[in-house]
């Protein structure tokens, strides 16, 4: 896997409980981090205002690559996904428990009308965009009966996996591919049908001029009232100031190209908002979310960033 791979396994995407994990590609070695000034006290964990301002000076110094480069990877990124899933299979993430923990949404039930006309508790009807090699579908159905997830990824050997799941089963799921960025989501899913949609780590893989055709899909799918589950890499995040402190990653403004081809955006929450506005939702929350990577040896700490947010279709 590439050198700036996504988070791994062992990684920060697990909210509720910071612990203490091997340094994995994406995430700074105490030794980087230090080069980087990133390192600090445990007690401290929560970038201060001085901090912050050190590492704007890092990526706001950081140039992209030549144009040619750019739309290359811009263009290739379903491919490149693709032979990542081929390489890594099942064996680069973790299974997403804490999604369920954050977004409380799975728990609960549709109380729509019944195509019979009859008022009550019906099926969640719910789709994960990114679905990758499908550790949250796969979690979230066996806890959650009363659930029906779509799934889907443009990269075919990810779908392939999910389909191969033990787990996947006719009349609980249904995982197929699809570019979110150009594909009808309509094509598989009824227009108007979903309760749920979460988008978990993928928005930051599609670049910024292509994000707003993949909100007004996802939205074409959603029930007036639906909601839409949101967690991403935001802006100042440890990632992003391992990116600029390596020239040579950054395509755009807070997007960069990992060794393997894959991309990376870094969100601030007003651009997400936007983003989710300007296509009908509105806001229920967008916050940053601050994680620790722990060196207990060192007793020191890195920190993370990320965003979270739920927005609900009008
Ligand atoms: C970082 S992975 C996250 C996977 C999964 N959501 C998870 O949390 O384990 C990003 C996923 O988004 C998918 N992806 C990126 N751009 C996409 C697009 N335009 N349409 C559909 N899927 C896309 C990639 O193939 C990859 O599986």
């Amino acid at each position: 896997m590439a050198d700036m791979a996504e988070q791994p396994s062992t990684s920060i995407e697990q909210p509720s409980t910071p612990v203490e994990q091997p340094s994995t590609s994406e995430e700074l070695s105490p030794m980087e981090a230090r080069r980087l000034k990133l390192l600090h006290p445990l007690e401290s964990s929560i970038l201060p205002p001085e901090k912050l301002e050190y590492v704007r000076q890092i990526i706001d110094k950081d140039k992209a690559i030549k144009p040619f480069w750019v739309n290359k990877y811009k263009n290739e990124a379903a491919k490149n996904w693709d032979r990542f899933y081929k390489r890594n299979e099942t064996r680069f993430y973790k299974d997403r428990h804490w999604i369920e923990r954050e977004f409380t949404i799975y728990k609960g039930t549709s109380n729509n009308t019944d195509n019979d006309g009859t008022e009550g508790p019906t099926t969640m009807n719910c789709l994960e965009v990114g679905c990758g090699v499908g550790n949250f579908i796969f979690p979230v159905l066996e806890k959650n009966p009363h659930l029906f997830m779509y799934a889907c990824d443009f990269a075919p050997r990810a779908i392939e996996l999910v389909k191969e799941h033990e787990d996947y089963r006719q009349g609980r799921c249904q995982a197929f591919v699809c570019d979110l960025t150009k594909d009808p989501l309509t094509d598989t899913i009824p227009a108007g049908s979903l309760d749920v949609v979460s988008s978990i780590f993928v928005l930051s893989a599609i670049p910024a001029e292509k994000l707003e055709s993949a909100v007004k899909n996802i939205a074409q799918v959603m029930k007036p009232g639906g909601m839409l589950c949101f967690r991403d890499y935001a802006i100042y995040d440890a990632a992003q100031v391992k990116f600029s402190s390596n020239p040579g990653h950054m395509l755009d403004t807070n997007l960069y190209v990992r060794q393997d081809g894959t991309m990376s955006h870094f969100f601030s929450a007003e651009q997400v908002r936007d983003l989710f506005e300007k296509e009908g939702f509105s806001t229920v929350e967008c916050d940053y979310v601050h994680r620790e990577t722990i060196n207990r040896a060192m007793e020191m700490s890195i920190d993370r960033r990320f965003l979270q947010a739920k927005f609900i279709k009008q």
